[in-house]
């Protein structure tokens, strides 16, 4: 069964198609990158799901459960994190999450004891006492996500969990995300406009814009889609030149269809005489990805 399952999902604000026909389905323990420009309905796919919104059209399930008609059951198999998480701004970060999680049915040890272990692991033990509305943004990101992950979730959702939070702690809630994937088998929607991070930590994707999905899939089949190429490239002792092949950022490049085509290229460079300091193969990004999509909408868009 998928873990995460939407068909013709389609929410509409008055005149505004917020979400347009998606459907998906994710089985357990993917990590999915959600992706798309500022207003392309990521955090309205976030809140329908999680039944925070009910859709104007289609339908969604989460483990075959509907978000609206089996809410309580939903909410116990998924932890959300949003851009906005409410705390109660007079408690202490730790009192905080010991209320949330005694909400969600722990005995207090337990939730003393839960909240101990992420605020530790999201290295806030030393503000644990400090009331949760004096935290600074990225430490109200951080315990944030601590509160989702209280009630050991099988889904989380994730909406721009790194977004203000420095490099250190980035890092430490990228391995924390890959760590619930990994050891606990969580299954992870994340919404995020950190392409790098989200090519280390995604198994597979979804790129939105206005409201349609435009794409999904791994990497490699997205880049397929979206026609972009992989190449052979070589940086040469300064003033040696590649004839006929393209130059950029100080390497000479041509299109590869396969890695078993770079030996021979590379023999073939070596043999002409030149002087080879680097050789790579350069495979698409995620972010050539996301710009390829991204772009060929917005020329349909303003066409
Ligand atoms: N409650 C609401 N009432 C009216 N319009 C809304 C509401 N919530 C979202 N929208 C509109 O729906 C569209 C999608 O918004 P959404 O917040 O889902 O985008 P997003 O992809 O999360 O963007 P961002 O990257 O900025 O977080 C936007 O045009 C937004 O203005
Ligand atoms: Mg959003």
């Amino acid at each position: 069964m998928d873990a995460i399952y939407a068909q013709g999902l389609s929410r509409t604000f008055g005149e505004k198609k917020a979400l347009d026909g998606l459907s998906l389905s994710l089985p357990q323990g993917s990590v999915f990158g959600f992706l798309g420009p500022n207003g392309a309905g990521k955090t309205t796919t976030v809140k329908l799901l999680t039944g925070l919104l009910t859709p104007t059209e289609g339908e969604c399930s989460i483990f075959g459960l509907s978000p609206r008609s089996d809410a309580e059951k939903v909410h116990a198999l998924c932890g959300v994190m949003t851009e906005s998480a409410c705390m109660y701004p007079q408690l202490s970060g730790l009192d905080n999450l010991i209320f949330f999680g005694k909400l969600c049915g722990m005995a207090h040890a337990l939730a003393v004891e839960r909240a101990r272990e992420l605020l530790k692991k999201l290295d806030l033990s030393d503000s644990e006492k400090l009331p949760a509305g004096k935290y600074s943004t990225g430490m109200a990101q951080r315990l944030s996500l601590a509160r989702a992950l209280l009630g050991r979730p099988k889904v989380l959702f994730l909406d721009e969990p790194t977004s203000g939070l420095d490099p250190e702690s980035a890092q430490a809630v990228n391995a924390l995300i890959s760590e619930q994937a990994g050891q606990e088998g969580v299954t992870v929607f994340l919404c995020t406009h950190q392409l790098r991070y989200a090519q280390d930590l995604c198994d597979s994707y979804g790129i939105l814009d206005h409201g349609f999905l435009l794409a999904k899939g791994d990497l490699s089949h997205l880049a397929k889609l979206a026609g972009c190429q992989s190449y052979a490239s070589f940086r040469l002792v300064a003033g040696e030149e590649l004839p006929g092949l393209e130059q950029k950022d100080g390497w000479f490049r041509r299109p590869l269809e396969s890695q078993e085509e770079m030996p021979g290229l590379l023999r073939k460079v070596v043999g002409e005489g030149r002087c080879v300091y680097e050789a790579r193969i350069e495979t698409p990004t995620l972010e050539d990805v996301y710009f390829s999509f991204i772009g060929q909408s917005e020329g349909r868009t303003e066409q």
